[in-house]
């Protein structure tokens, strides 16, 4: 069961848990992902409320948006195991493990799009993706280049990387809170 809520009634909540980890949850060929996302935004563009993710080349999760342009984002509202759910879903790829199961994780049905929510972050943005746009490494100054795109690990890594961020603009269509 969940509770639909005016998601810029949230906003706060939102940016202040995104600093700390949020989930994004997509899902496709029957497979279902979680991961760990610090870098968002939430607004409006086209008349419509947006939320923006920001994903890497390599993430299993940009594989899956590829085929099925459905995400849902997952807020924490109160306690969690944040320790256990953020070392799974912010350092392991789906790649190469079913995380949902290793962080014991409960989906629950979304209203509008075929990806579920997670219930042990209740808050949950329900999104489609209504534009994406791979950034232009020219375009990002040499500060941000430097840190953020190295040059000098592994495609896999979990972490600063050479591979650059696709922008993924969500349509947000319901946001609730699951009880
Ligand atoms: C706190 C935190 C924030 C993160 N933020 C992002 C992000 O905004 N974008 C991104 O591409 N990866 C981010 N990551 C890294 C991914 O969560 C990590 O690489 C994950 O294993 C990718 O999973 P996947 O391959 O199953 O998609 C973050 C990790 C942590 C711990």
């Amino acid at each position: 069961m969940n509770e639909k809520v005016n998601v810029f009634d949230y906003t706060k909540e939102i940016i202040d848990a995104l600093a700390k980890g949020v989930l994004v949850t997509t899902k496709a060929d029957d497979k279902v992902n979680s991961m760990v996302i610090s870098w968002g935004a939430i607004g409006i563009e086209w008349g419509k409320p947006i939320f923006t993710i920001y994903i890497r080349e390599s993430r299993y999760t940009r594989e899956l948006l590829e085929k099925n342009g459905e995400f849902t984002v997952n807020i924490p509202m109160g306690s969690y195991d944040k320790k256990k759910i953020t070392n799974i879903c912010g350092s392991m790829s789906g790649h190469d493990i079913d995380k949902i199961k290793a962080a014991n994780l409960t989906l629950v049905d979304s209203e509008e799009i075929s990806v579920p929510g997670i219930k042990e972050l209740p808050l949950t943005l329900e999104c489609k993706v209504l534009y994406k746009q791979k950034q232009d490494k020219k375009a990002i100054g040499q500060e941000q280049t430097e840190k953020y795109y190295p040059y000098d690990i592994p495609g896999t890594y979990h972490g600063s990387n050479r591979d650059y961020h696709t922008a993924y603009y969500g349509e947000i269509v319901r946001a609730s809170i699951i009880k």
